[in-house]
């Protein structure tokens, strides 16, 4: 089987105007991030949700043409509004029941997109997902919202996942999903479940410290992540901006 390089972008967070948050001017940090990315080999770069800054904003447009030549998927997180990303992404045939699910297939593996954008995730459309690619091939999943608690103090404790029991139960019991890529946490992270693992990669704003139970900012260098997956191993790298 043929190798696939991923590179991961998370939580870039940018605005319609430019914008600086936190002492961090946020289309600067995306861009470096995204140079970085474009200087390394990858088969697609994934944009793991958290595109806009907020749901009022509308940063798409802008983002779309950052991203010109480049092989991309995008997926919504709970800070951007599903209607203006349906609508920018041309996202109409994948948008369903209020949520946008779709995969694609590369090197001969099943990449499935969710949409946790509502901070739940819908386990049946994940399911049809499957169900359509029902051809034995690798499944690899791309969400924003870590599937289960990671032991991120004050994101478990504020802003998990709604579902996140049965979202851990139906990946523990599901035979081919074994890897799952996220952000929201914006904090580089593995946690590895009974029959399943996840990892979260930081965001290109700020980075959260995983102990602390209050709000804090690590540091603010923008991160990425550079996944490779050849069969059934996977490896993951997370990169830091000085
Ligand atoms: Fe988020």
């Amino acid at each position: 089987m043929k190798k696939l390089v991923i590179a991961q972008l998370s939580d870039i967070h940018v605005s319609e105007k430019d914008k600086i948050m936190n002492e961090v001017n946020l289309r600067d940090n995306y861009l470096q991030a995204l140079n970085e990315v474009k200087k390394h080999y990858f088969d697609i770069l994934v944009i793991s949700g958290d595109i806009a800054l907020d749901v009022d904003d509308n940063p798409y447009e802008w983002v779309k043409r950052t991203l010109k030549g480049v092989n991309y998927a995008v997926i919504p997180g709970n800070h951007d509004d599903i209607s203006k990303f349906v609508k920018a992404f041309s996202f109409e045939k994948y948008y369903k029941n209020g949520s946008v699910f779709f995969s694609k297939k590369v090197n001969g593996y099943t990449l499935v997109f969710c949409d946790t954008s509502s901070e739940y995730l819908d386990l049946d459309r994940l399911q049809e997902e499957l169900n359509t690619n029902n051809d034995g091939s690798n499944v690899l999943v791309f969400m924003h919202h870590p599937p289960s608690l990671a032991n991120c103090k004050y994101m478990d404790s504020k802003y998990p996942l709604s579902n996140h029991l049965d979202t851990t139960s139906f990946l523990n019991q599901n035979e081919r999903i074994n890897h799952v890529f996220c952000g929201h946490y914006h904090t580089a992270h593995f946690v590895q479940k009974e029959n399943f693992c996840f990892h979260i990669a930081p965001s290109t704003w700020f980075q959260i410290g995983k102990k602390p139970t209050t709000f804090n900012i690590k540091h603010t260098n923008p991160g990425w992540t550079l996944i490779e997956v050849d069969g059934d191993k996977v490896t993951t790298e997370t990169h830091f901006i000085k």
